[in-house]
């Protein structure tokens, strides 16, 4: 599939975004939101079965799709994910840090330390890994955002390394958008309430899911957010169900 190019009919057709964790859930929906707009897609994330079945479905909204399976953890895996992106020769437009963890609900005193290690090491590690190697390749009007929760500022008892993970992503993203507001590259911060995806299978399997906000509501925040004229940004989103008992 063709490059699309950049036209005047959306704000987003033809740019180039890549989104982590693109392979079910909110990532993926807000791949197709962005594919419905018209943006050529990078997509990633590890299980590459998962990840072929979204990009046939990705391409069928003729536009580009490259994807790669990455893990966020590695190093050598962003390095190569990167190479290919450069490959591509256009700046990154829209770099959506989606790809995320959780873990059973443990107190502090009985949580594993690998799976601390686990959870720190993709939603922070992995975060500051993938967007210091995307900086070097996107210009003035490009935007970053980074999918949190509303765990980056409030605490859920028994869920100590995702907790951790988000307020430091949170700390994270507020540094970088400082960083980058002289250079014109807006940076916002996402963080959504429950949301049906099979995060929860990790988090708490008997969740009342009918309670929860759909993946596609998410991207269609995101998506909007990104429409914004370019001389504005939205900083923070915070959605979460209307019920507010998730
Ligand atoms: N669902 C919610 O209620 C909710 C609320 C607030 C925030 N969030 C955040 O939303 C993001 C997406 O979660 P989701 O709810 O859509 O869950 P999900 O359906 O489990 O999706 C998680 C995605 O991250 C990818 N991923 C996990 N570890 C990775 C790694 N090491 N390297 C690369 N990709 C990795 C997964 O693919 P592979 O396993 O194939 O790698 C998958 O595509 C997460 O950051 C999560 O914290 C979710």
């Amino acid at each position: 599939m063709p490059m699309r190019k950049p036209t005047q009919e959306s704000s987003l057709s033809g740019r180039l975004a890549l989104i982590t964790g693109a392979n079910r859930g909110i990532g993926l929906a807000i791949a197709r939101a962005l594919a419905r707009e018209g943006c050529n897609l990078i997509i990633t994330a590890r299980d590459q079965r998962a990840l072929a079945k979204a990009s046939r479905e990705l391409e069928k909204l003729s536009v580009h799709v490259l994807a790669q399976s990455c893990d966020v953890r590695s190093p050598d895996s962003v390095d190569y994910l990167f190479t290919l992106v450069r490959g591509l020769h256009k700046p990154l437009d829209i770099l959506i840090n989606n790809a995320g963890i959780a873990h059973p609900n443990r107190s502090v005193g009985d949580l594993p330390y690998p799976t601390w290690m686990e959870v720190i090491d993709t939603n922070l590690h992995g975060l500051f890994l993938v967007t210091q190697a995307a900086l070097a390749v996107m210009k003035r009007g490009s935007t970053i955002v980074n999918n949190l929760s509303v765990a980056a500022e409030r605490v859920f008892p028994g869920s100590a390394a995702y907790n951790a993970s988000k307020h430091g992503a949170l700390g994270f993203t507020d540094t970088l958008r400082e960083e980058l507001r002289p250079k014109g590259i807006r940076v916002i911060a996402l963080l959504p309430g429950a949301t049906d995806t099979a995060i929860w299978d990790t988090l708490w399997p008997q969740a009342p899911k009918r309670k929860m906000m759909s993946a596609e509501t998410v991207a269609r925040v995101v998506v909007d957010a990104l429409r914004v004229p370019e001389n504005a940004t939205v900083e923070k989103i915070v959605v979460r169900p209307s019920s507010g008992s998730l």
